[in-house]
């Protein structure tokens, strides 16, 4: 794992964004995305510029269960929010939120996964260490599951929606497996209340009680922190 530390945020989204580039201009073609407020910045540093991502593909990694693909909480409108309708791309693929046959659901994006292997994978962290949302202790060879999110992802998400009652409280995402099969994975974490998070995915041992800790593993993963979420590393 290569970590890199910036003064800000904003410097070490424009580190990934140089990232993305050079792994667009080397011919990457499947690109694994996160939401929430990490890649934010990231995000909209791709709709200014003049990458082309017009052939490439977008797989993300999770979604709340039980939203419509029109609610502003849901991932499905954050994408297109802040990228999709922006910067298009030929395929996009997002977990559905509003699937009945469950199981049907996990195997169809089994199978997008497999079909198309992510070239670069964006990831945040979770205050508890979780990625995608594979909270712990997580099976580190899980694919595509249906989760109960942790009370401590509740109310982290909360500071989103007018009340801690309407956060979902479950979600589909992306196996730990099908992370670690991606060719390369850049994870960015920002503000102190990631630190210990960071702190235990970095020097703490490989343990499922840390989802992100599995990354250790990982032949090419480049952490971008700002001081603060590195605050507590030696
Ligand atoms: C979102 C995701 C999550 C978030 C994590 C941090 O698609 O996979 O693991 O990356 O919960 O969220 P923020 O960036 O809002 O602090």
């Amino acid at each position: 794992m290569r970590t890199l530390v910036f003064d800000t945020p904003a410097e070490a989204s424009q580190k990934a964004f140089e990232l993305v580039r050079e792994s667009l201009e080397n011919g990457s073609t499947t690109f694994g995305l996160a939401t929430g407020s990490t890649p934010e910045k990231l995000y909209e540093l791709i709709v200014a510029s003049d990458l082309d991502f017009s052939q490439a593909s977008s797989i993300n990694l999770d979604e709340y269960y039980g939203l419509t693909k029109q609610d502003p909480q849901s991932y499905a409108y954050f994408m297109k929010k802040h990228l999709i309708s922006h910067k298009p791309f030929k395929n996009v693929y997002i977990p559905d939120g509003e699937a009945q046959d469950i199981d049907a659901e996990l195997a169809r994006y089994d199978k997008i996964i497999e079909e198309n292997p992510i070239d670069l994978q964006i990831l945040g962290i979770g205050n508890n260490g979780h990625i995608g949302f594979n909270e712990p202790p997580a099976d580190f060879n899980g694919r595509t599951q249906f989760i109960d999110l942790d009370q401590s992802t509740i109310e982290a998400n909360a500071r989103l929606f007018d009340s801690i009652d309407e956060v979902p409280t479950k979600a589909l995402t992306m196996g730990i497996k099908s992370i670690m099969d991606s060719k390369k994975i850049i994870l960015m974490a920002f503000g102190e209340e990631k630190a210990r998070a960071v702190q235990k995915l970095i020097e703490g041992p490989v343990d499922p009680m840390v989802p992100a800790s599995v990354l250790q593993n990982h032949p090419d993963v480049v952490v971008l922190l700002d001081k603060a979420s590195a605050q507590f590393l030696a």
